[in-house]
């Protein structure tokens, strides 16, 4: 019992993940949970700072948590669980908010980003205090690692100053946790536009490889990604994004070393190639998307599923806000 604890999350922002989020997370986390004490949570109310249709937000926390399963986290050795269900998060993050500098929130990029896009008057005060809930939801474990993509480092920054502060001014507290910052080969881009980074949110959907989609939808989109006029499949991410890209995906899913699928493809067109890659992509979702949907047929079941594992999360939850309160000095309820 003395594994590590590791900790991360994934907004339900769609109803479908995408191969980005299948490769650089769920892959990484069903390796990881063998040799840590996991928990992985579905952030609802990270996900509350964008504008959501109630019915959808349902429906997305549902899925995004039946994909994980599917994906091989197992709910009986990780906990996995919805983080509303925890209410100690909210309350933490409330605690750990009256520690945090208002100019040290206003220096995520994160926020900056999306607030200048969306401008002052439609940027809601939770865009702001969403990385104190994120914070919050690492230091409640006691978690020694977290995995994530990079453009969350600042984020697991601002979570160790957090708690060090709080250490410091309140006695040995808090866990310091470590980032563990995904592979640069586990980064997936956008199959249409193969120099920005594949999202649950882009614009056009063209590029994106969703893991719910219909084969057939998928091995379309794959025999349409963009790719160059050299004609050789060759890995150089400067000169060739797309083909890099695709055989990212290739290797990244069979496990096979770049050169290896190079050679096999030597001499051979694109289209050779892409239905090579359409071929082994279909292969991994297919399990995974028959699974969820299965999972997703029986709502009731897995509600019970996510409720057993969130009593599990709250255990801990719970006595990590204890000692904070009891050691910020607020009044112990008889
Ligand atoms: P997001 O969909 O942005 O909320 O990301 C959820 C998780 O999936 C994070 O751990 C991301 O790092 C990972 N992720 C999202 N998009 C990609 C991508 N294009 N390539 C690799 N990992 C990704
Ligand atoms: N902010 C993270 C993202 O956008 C999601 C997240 C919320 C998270 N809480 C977390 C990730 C705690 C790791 C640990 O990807």
């Amino acid at each position: 019992m003395n594994k590590p604890r590791l900790y991360s999350g994934m907004q339900p922002s769609a109803d479908s993940l995408q191969i980005g989020n299948y490769i650089g997370a769920l892959m990484q986390w069903r390796t990881l949970q063998d040799e840590n004490e996991a928990f992985f949570s579905v952030v609802d109310l990270h996900a509350l700072t964008q504008p959501n249709s109630p019915s959808e937000l349902r429906q997305k926390t549902r899925r995004t948590a039946a994909q994980y399963i599917a994906a091989g986290i197992e709910p009986s050795r990780s906990t996995l669980y919805v983080q509303s269900h925890v209410p100690a998060h909210a309350e933490l993050a409330w605690i750990l908010s009256t520690i945090t500098g208002f100019g040290e929130a206003g220096r995520m990029t994160q926020f900056k980003d999306k607030s200048s896009r969306y401008g002052a008057d439609a940027t809601n005060v939770g865009l702001f205090t969403y990385p104190v809930l994120m914070a919050a939801d690492i230091l409640l474990y006691q978690t020694d690692l977290v995995p994530v993509g990079d453009d969350q480092k600042q984020h697991i920054e601002l979570t160790r100053d957090l708690a060090e502060r709080f250490n410091s001014r309140f006695g040995e507290t808090f866990t310091m946790p470590r980032p563990v910052i995904q592979k640069e080969t586990a980064r997936i881009y956008d199959l249409q536009n193969p120099t920005s980074k594949m999202s649950k949110s882009a614009e056009s959907d063209a590029g994106v490889l969703w893991l719910l989609d219909d084969p057939k939808a998928t091995a379309k989109k794959i025999m349409r990604a963009v790719t160059d006029d050299e004609g050789s499949v060759r890995y150089d991410r400067e000169a060739k994004p797309g083909v890099s890209n695709l055989l990212v995906i290739y290797s990244a899913l069979t496990g096979r070393e770049m050169g290896s699928i190079e050679d096999e493809y030597a001499g051979r067109g694109y289209g050779d190639f892409k239905k090579g890659l359409a071929e082994v992509v279909v292969g991994e979702f297919e399990p995974v998307r028959t699974r969820a949907l299965e999972l997703l047929d029986d709502p009731a079941e897995l509600d019970r599923a996510l409720g057993v594992n969130a009593e599990r999360a709250a255990a801990v939850a719970d006595r990590t806000l204890a000692d904070v309160y009891d050691k910020m000095g607020l009044l112990r309820r008889v």
